[in-house]
């Protein structure tokens, strides 16, 4: 089993000596209930800085980035199933730190302002998350100080807000980029998915089918290829679109009628309760 530590003291003092002897420190932040998704980000950290890498995996649900009647409460915990998953693939430092260890005296007075585009998209449905996911990271980061830390597609607009953020405040790590770990259906991995009935995850799958569609036309253009993805989800009653749209990579901004080149297509929904998220990347034209 990976050594669990529950202080901040306790994970500094683990790196230092992993520095100490020379091993390259890697981060995986996590809020649990982990999956195949998350696991992938061991492997893909050991593949950028080395075999002999120190893998830290954080398992924290940040109270920050949930907002009033969100699904704090009822967010899956499972830190003795997490602990195994992790054992099979090798991390060597589970983090797992009480809200009180993050957060004395319950609140921050001052926290990362995630910008512009975290009022967009997940933002706009999710007021001040990204301010709360982005401060937790930069914590997690000032915490561990890793050579790379690894963030997944799955989540676009919270890697693109990290990248920015590492960037824009000049913290010293590298951010690997994860590929999204998919169901064999296709449905992407995600903790939320076990909050979705049978018949709630058929479909879901509108979801995946929806970017799949948008790729097959992107060809045509932008137009094109969000008429082909409406037409999968919009076919499915059950699935309540919040937002389907093409993004530029490079400013997570929506694109115009006219642009070519790469795109992230981004979709969410409601599947009875259960609000999920997914995105493909392409080039239009
Ligand atoms: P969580 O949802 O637990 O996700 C942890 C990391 O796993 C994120 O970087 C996320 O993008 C990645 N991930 C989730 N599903 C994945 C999948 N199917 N394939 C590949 N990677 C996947 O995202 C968070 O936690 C939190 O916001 C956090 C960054 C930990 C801050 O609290």
């Amino acid at each position: 089993m990976p050594e669990v530590v529950r202080r901040i003291a306790e994970v500094r003092a683990a790196v230092a000596a992993a520095r100490g002897v020379g091993r390259p420190i890697a981060l995986t932040p996590t809020m649990g209930a982990l999956h195949a998704g998350h696991l992938a980000h061991l492997d893909a950290a050991r593949a950028a800085v080395g075999a002999q890498a120190f893998t830290v995996v954080s398992i924290f649900v940040n109270p920050l980035q949930f907002g009033e009647g969100e699904d704090l409460d009822r967010y899956p915990r499972t830190l003795e199933a997490d602990l195994a998953a992790l054992d099979g693939v090798g991390a060597d430092l589970v983090f797992a730190p009480e809200v009180g260890e993050m957060y004395p005296g319950g609140a921050v007075e001052v926290s990362i302002a995630a910008g512009p585009v975290a009022s967009t998209f997940e933002g706009a449905a999710r007021p001040g998350h990204f301010d709360g996911a982005l401060t937790v990271v930069a914590k997690l980061l000032h915490i561990v100080g890793p050579d790379v830390a690894t963030f997944g597609r799955k989540d676009a607009q919270q890697l693109f807000l990290v990248e920015r953020m590492v960037r824009d405040l000049d913290i010293p790590a590298t951010i690997l980029e994860v590929d999204i770990v998919r169901e064999a259906d296709g449905l992407a991995m995600s903790s939320r998915n076990r909050y979705l009935s049978p018949e709630q995850r058929r479909a879901a799958l509108a979801l995946s089918a929806g970017m799949w569609a948008a790729e097959a036309a992107s060809g045509q253009g932008r137009d094109a290829a969000l008429l082909a993805a409406a037409g999968v989800t919009d076919a499915e009653p059950a699935v309540d679109v919040d937002y389907l749209d093409l993004v530029d990579p490079a400013t997570f901004r929506p694109v115009g009628p006219e642009h070519r080149g790469p795109v992230i297509a981004i979709v969410a929904a409601r599947v009875g309760t259960t609000r999920l998220i997914d995105n493909a990347r392409f080039a239009l034209g």
